[in-house]
C-alpha cells in the first residue's frame, strides 16, 4: 500500500533496461547478482576508511560500468566489510574526503557514547579533510553495519554504508559458508546517475524515498547467486535502504532465522515464510541448499502488494558439495552479554509516534517552542515523537526521558500514524516483548523495531550504557522530518 501512494516518478525514472521491466511507480523488478562484499578488513590493527566520491556499477547492463557517481567508504558501495572476532578491540580511522561534514555511526553496536558518531551530541562533525579515530570493544557477536549520522538521508542514499560482522568466539560448526547481502535501492536517472531531491518533503510525509533500482552488495546484474547442492549457508541480510522494507521469499527453500539485529534468537521459520527486513535492520538466516545440481530458484521481494519482483536467482553449480545438507540441527547461536531487564520492576514509559500525511496534526514542540502545522511544514517538519519534532539536522535536544543507569525500562511505543516506522535506539539492544498487547513468541532482542501503521510494541531493556542516545525512525526522510528524540542514561 505505501508504495502505491508515491507520486508517479515520471518517465525519466523508468528508462533503465526494457520498459516492460518497470511498474508504474518506477520500482525496477530486475535480477541482481550477489557477491559477498569483496574486501573484508579485519581487526587487530587499525582500519583506515576514506569517505569519498567514487564510481559504482549500480545500474547494470546496458550501461557500461561502473558509471554511477556515488559517495562511498573507500569510494565503493558497499564499503569494506569489517570483520572482527568477538572480544577484539576495533580501531577505525575515518578520513573525510567528501565535500561536507560527516561521522560514522556503528549501527547496533553497544559502544561507549563518545564513539557513537552523532554529530554535535557525541563528537564534533568531521570536516572535509579531517580525520577521526573510533575505538571500542566488539562486545556482541553478530551482524551490524556502519553509516554516517550527518544528513543521513542524503549521505546514506549516495552510498555511504558498509557491513560490520563480529564473529562468535567459536564459529558454529555446521555452517559451510558465511555470506553477507547488503540490500539497498536507488533512484537512478536514465544516465544511471543518482536523482537529486533528497529529503523531498512530499515523500518525507509518506513512505520516504523509495528507489527504482534494487541492488545486492551494490550490484544489479543478470548473473545468479552461485551455490552448491548440499551446502548450508549463513546468510546475513542488512537493509541499508533509506525507506524500502524488504519481504524476501526463497522459492523452494526454507530459511531459518537465527539472529535479528545481530542478536541470537531461537531458530525459527519466518512468519508466512517471508523474511521481513525494515530499514536499518539485519536478519541472519541459515539456508540449506536442497536443490539439485544445475537447478535455479528465485528470491522474490513480495513486501509491497502487487509490486513483487525477483531480487535474484539462486544458481546451483554442476558439482554438489554433498548429497544433502547437514542433518545436524540448526545451531542456536551463543547469547551475547546483554543485561536482562527485570520486567517486574521495570519503569513504564509511553512513546507516541504522530504526524505524517493522512493525519491531522495541529502542531508540535520544536526546540521547546510550539509551532503550528503550517509553520512546521515550512521547516520541513512532519513527524512527532511525544508531541515533539526534532529540528532538521539538530541532534542536541531536551531528552524525551532521563533513565537511571542500571535500571530496567519498558517502553510502550504506539504508532498513531498511517505509515510503518522502524524505530532505532542507539547504544542498547532491547527485547521486543509484546505487539498490540500480545506477548511475542521469541522475545527477540533488536535495536530497530518495525512498527506497522496504527500498531504498538512494548520493548524492554536495562539502561546500562551512560550517555545521550538517539531514538529515531530509520526511514531516513522521517528522521530528517522530525521523528527523532533523545534518551539520556545518567
Ligand atoms: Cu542506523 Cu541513528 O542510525
Ligand atoms: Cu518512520
Amino acid at each position: 500500500m505505501p508504495i502505491s501512494r508515491l507520486p508517479m516518478l515520471g518517465r525519466r525514472f523508468l528508462m533503465l533496461g526494457g520498459a516492460a521491466a518497470f511498474s508504474a511507480t518506477g520500482l525496477r523488478p530486475v535480477p541482481a547478482v550477489a557477491r559477498a562484499a569483496d574486501s573484508a578488513v579485519s581487526g587487530g590493527s587499525t582500519i583506515r576508511l576514506i569517505a569519498r566520491p567514487g564510481r559504482a556499477a549500480l545500474a547494470g547492463p546496458p550501461h557500461s560500468e561502473p558509471e554511477t557517481t556515488v559517495w562511498g567508504y573507500d569510494g565503493r558501495v558497499p564499503g569494506p566489510e569489517i570483520r572482527v572476532r568477538q572480544g577484539e578491540r576495533l580501531r577505525v580511522v575515518l578520513e573525510n574526503r567528501l565535500p561536507e561534514e560527516t561521522t560514522i555511526h556503528w549501527h547496533g553496536l553497544r559502544v561507549p557514547n563518545a564513539m557513537d558518531g552523532v554529530p554535535h551530541l557525541t563528537q564534533p562533525p568531521i570536516a572535509p579533510g579531517e580525520s577521526f579515530a573510533y575505538e571500542f570493544d566488539a562486545t556482541d557477536a553478530g551482524t551490524y553495519w556502519y553509516h554516517p549520522h550527518v544528513r543521513s538521508f542524503e549521505q546514506v542514499e549516495r552510498g555511504l554504508y558498509g557491513p560490520l560482522v563480529i564473529e562468535e568466539r567459536e564459529l558454529p560448526r555446521t555452517i559451510d559458508r558465511d555470506v553477507t547481502w547488503v540490500l539497498d535501492d536507488w533512484r537512478l536517472l536514465e544516465d544511471a546517475q543518482i536523482a537529486g531531491g533528497f529529503g523531498n518533503a512530499m515523500e518525507a510525509g509518506m513512505t520516504g524515498r523509495v528507489g527504482n533500482t534494487v541492488t545486492v552488495n551494490g550490484r544489479v546484474t543478470d548473473g545468479g547467486f552461485a551455490v552448491r547442492s548440499g551446502e548450508r549457508l549463513r546468510l546475513r541480510l542488512v537493509n541499508a535502504a533509506n525507506a524500502r522494507i524488504f519481504g524476501l521469499v526463497f522459492e523452494g527453500h526454507e530459511p531459518v532465522v537465527v539472529a535479528l539485529d545481530g542478536q541470537p534468537v531461537t531458530p525459527h521459520a519466518p512468519e508466512d515464510g517471508r523474511v521481513v527486513v525494515g530499514p536499518g535492520m539485519r536478519v541472519d538466516l541459515v539456508l540449506d541448499m536442497t536443490g539439485r545440481p544445475g537447478a535455479r530458484a528465485r528470491v522474490l521481494d513480495t513486501y509491497y502488494a502487487k509490486l513483487e519482483y525477483r531480487l535474484l536467482e539462486i544458481a546451483y553449480g554442476a558439482e554438489p558439495l554433498r548429497d544433502r545438507p547437514p542433518t545436524a540441527p540448526i545451531p542456536t547461536l551463543p547469547a551475547n552479554p546483554v543485561p536482562e531487564p527485570n520486567l517486574a520492576r521495570a519503569e513504564r514509559h509511553a512513546v507516541v509516534l504522530g504526524g505524517g500525511m493522512m493525519n491531522h496534526l495541529e502542531g508540535a514542540l520544536v526546540d521547546g517552542r510550539w509551532l503550528d502545522a503550517r509553520e512546521m511544514m515550512r521547516r520541513g517538519l512532519i513527524w512527532t515523537v511525544n508531541g515533539t519534532a526534532a529540528a532538521p539536522g539538530v541532534h542536541v535536544h531536551e531528552p524525551l526521558a532521563v533513565l537511571r543507569r542500571g535500571a530496567s525500562y519498558l517502553l510502550e511505543i504506539r504508532n498513531e500514524t498511517a505509515w510503518p516506522h522502524p524505530m532505532h535506539l542507539h547504544g542498547h539492544s532491547f527485547r521486543v516483548i509484546a505487539r498490540n498487547g500480545v506477548p511475542t513468541r521469541h522475545r527477540e532482542w533488536q535495536d530497530t523495531v518495525l512498527i506497522p501503521r496504527r500498531e504498538s510494541v512494548e520493548i524492554a531493556f536495562v539502561a546500562d550504557n551512560p550517555g545521550d542516545w538517539m531514538f529515531h525512525c530509520h526511514v531516513l526522510e522521517h528522521q530528517a522530518a522530525g521523528m527523532m528524540g533523545l534518551v539520556r542514561v545518567a
